[in-house]
């Protein structure tokens, strides 16, 4: 098993290994055991603890069927109460209205603050049960058990918790850390192909910005015949962005390679086209501008494209520019803002390049990007 400890406002462990989905009542407790103010060396007293907890799992209706059981029979295992709060999957269930069904459903069964929120599931699940547990009562313990590769890799570890609104992704949120992140390997056996794309494409996007080591790992063996190695790579990487700026006002911006243009994308599809599919088309698009522009070299896009092509991934934007900046970027809100832009200047290394928002659409086609 992988144990990366990260220490952030709160220090807590990411586990990684297949099958752990069935020791998770055993990992919680043991991982709740220091903060519950009980000692260690009175067990009795730890179980009656548990036993005076309920866990309240989050989860999709794609995922409960399929690992809730599990997750349910392991928590009672060690003592722990459950009830369940399953929604509809998606992304539009990552709303005010889900957010606030969760906390009245939460009050309706007398949750405590002693109590807590298991979510398990994907990046939809993690965000809004975090941003519900680092508000209910004003915060309750929050355990993250991702299902996704996305998820993996990227959402369940960090503390960035959100809901959309109807006209912005993720606008109410907060920086809430989990207690426990369990990452069962086992539970990726069932995501659609499309869903191991788009993780391979943030995946990717850990691989240009700090590994050309990781990524030519990435070329030689799928990501799917080594997910403990590749999962605890990228969060060994992110950990160091929250260790250096939890509440992202510098480095952690890095992380948004691919995203600035993506984002514009998946906006302007209406959100047809996936996150990671959008990662990977914005990561194409600000490479080939910067080596046309010099500031990495051709080889480097040419890279780039082969492995986004490997993992099936879309490297060509289906919109123009106008249609793309229309919809999201330009708007009169943002004149006169500036956008960090993150640029890679070779595979493995990337800058953070100040532009004028309103300049992004003329800095790509500068680039050649049409
Ligand atoms: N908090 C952060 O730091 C952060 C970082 C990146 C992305 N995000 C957010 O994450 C979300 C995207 O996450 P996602 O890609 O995991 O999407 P998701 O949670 O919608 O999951 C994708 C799909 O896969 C299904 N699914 C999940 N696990 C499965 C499994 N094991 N087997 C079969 N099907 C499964 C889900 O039901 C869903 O239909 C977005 O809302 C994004 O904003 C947050
Ligand atoms: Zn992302």
């Amino acid at each position: 098993m992988e144990k990366i400890r990260i220490n952030a406002s709160v220090d807590y462990d990411v586990l990684i290994d297949s099958g752990l989905l069935k020791e998770a009542g055993e990992l919680i407790f043991s991982a709740l055991l220091p903060a519950s103010g009980v000692s260690a060396t009175d067990p009795l007293a730890a179980r009656r603890q548990a036993e005076n907890t309920t866990a309240v799992i989050v989860s999709d209706d794609n995922v409960f069927p399929l690992y809730g059981e599990a997750l349910k029979n392991s928590l009672a295992g060690s003592g722990y109460k459950t009830i369940e709060f399953v929604f509809p999957h998606g992304e539009k269930s990552k709303s005010l209205n889900t957010y606030g069904e969760l906390l009245e459903f939460m009050c309706d069964s007398h949750i405590r603050r002693s109590d807590m929120i298991v979510a398990l599931g994907g990046g939809v699940v993690g965000d809004l049960a975090g941003f519900a547990a680092a508000t209910y009562q004003r915060g309750i313990t929050f355990i993250q058990i991702p299902t996704t590769l996305l998820a993996a890799v990227d959402s369940s570890v960090g503390g960035k918790t959100a809901v959309d609104l109807t006209n912005g992704k993720n606008q109410v949120g907060a920086f809430y850390q989990p207690r426990l992140v369990i990452c069962d390997t086992d539970t990726l056996s069932t995501l659609p192909p499309e869903e191991y794309s788009c993780g391979c494409g943030e995946i990717i996007k850990y691989a240009v910005l700090e590994s050309e080591e990781f990524f030519d790992e990435l070329l030689q063996k799928p990501v799917c015949t080594q997910y403990e190695h590749v999962i605890s790579t990228c969060v060994k990487m992110k950990k160091a962005y929250v260790e250096n700026d939890e509440f992202d006002t510098g480095l952690r911006m890095k992380l948004n390679l691919g995203h600035t243009f993506g984002h514009a994308v998946e906006a302007c599809s209406g959100y047809s086209i996936l996150h990671g599919q959008a990662v990977a088309m914005g990561m194409a698009a600000v490479t080939k501008a910067a080596s046309e522009m010099g500031l990495c070299s051709k080889e480097t896009l040419v890279r780039l494209l082969e492995i986004l092509d490997v993992y099936k991934l879309p490297s060509e934007i289906p919109y123009g520019l106008d249609e793309m900046f229309e919809v999201t970027l330009v708007d009169k809100k943002n004149s006169g803002s500036v956008t960090n832009l993150i640029v890679p200047t070779a595979i493995g290394n990337c800058r953070i390049m100040k532009i004028q928002t309103e300049k992004l659409k003329g800095w790509l086609e500068e680039g050649g990007v049409r």
